[in-house]
């Protein structure tokens, strides 16, 4: 359990960390949104649990790059029961087979994300139509346990680079995406970042 705790509570966070920076320094208005939010609620002071419930737009952000670089793109299930699968599939699987649980496509989807183009980051983007169409933190009893303590490490840290530091983007080309137990950068992704005035 300790080392499963580490391997999954390690990188996750620290990709989630990256892949946010990257989003908002490709984005430089919901980068000055998110930041305008942050300097105005806190001033300059360290965040605290309680700030991150009222910084609406880095929570929108940081759902946007949960959608849009979902770390776990596929998830397993076995069936416990013989189970229907109505149209398109049309088909009764039997007990016991593996059923792989496609996260990044349902996140992109067209069918369940209105308004602007799915693949796209968009910080006033809309709930899915089923709300089963977000999930990268997993669903029911294998859930990933540590769903709020990730939020809160992502949005802590998420909220203190933003503070100490100018972030832009020194690079425009497509970054590749590699999958090594969860997906990273394939190669880096450069940045440029400069302290910010006091
Ligand atoms: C942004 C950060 C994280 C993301 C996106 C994430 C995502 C996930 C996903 C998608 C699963 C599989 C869920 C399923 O099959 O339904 C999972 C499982 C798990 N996660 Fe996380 N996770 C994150 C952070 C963490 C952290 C920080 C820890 C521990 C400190 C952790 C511990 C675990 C464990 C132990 C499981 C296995 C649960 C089980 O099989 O019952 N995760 N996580």
């Amino acid at each position: 359990m300790i080392s499963s705790a580490l391997l999954a509570g390690y990188h996750t966070t620290a990709l989630t960390i990256m892949w946010t920076m990257h989003a908002l320094t490709r984005h430089p208005s919901a980068y000055e949104t998110v930041r305008e939010e942050i300097d105005s609620r806190l001033e300059g002071r360290p965040p605290t649990l309680a700030d991150l419930d009222a910084l609406p737009y880095l929570k929108k952000a940081i759902n946007e790059t949960f959608r849009l670089y979902t770390l776990a793109p596929f998830m397993s299930r076995e069936l416990p029961t013989a189970t229907h699968f109505p149209a398109p599939l049309s088909a009764t699987l039997p007990k016991g087979t593996t059923v792989l649980i496609p996260a990044s496509t349902l996140h992109t989807a067209a069918s369940q994300w209105r308004g602007t183009d799915p693949d796209t980051f968009d910080m006033n983007r809309e709930p899915p139509s089923d709300p089963l169409a977000f999930a990268p933190f997993g669903y029911g009893a294998r859930a990933c346990p540590a769903e709020r303590f990730a939020r809160a490490e992502v949005g802590l840290v998420v909220v203190r680079l933003l503070q100490r530091f100018e972030w832009t983007a020194d690079d425009v080309g497509v970054v590749e995406r590699v999958e090594r137990f969860v997906v990273m950068a394939k190669g880096d992704i450069k940045v440029r970042v400069m302290p910010r005035a006091a």
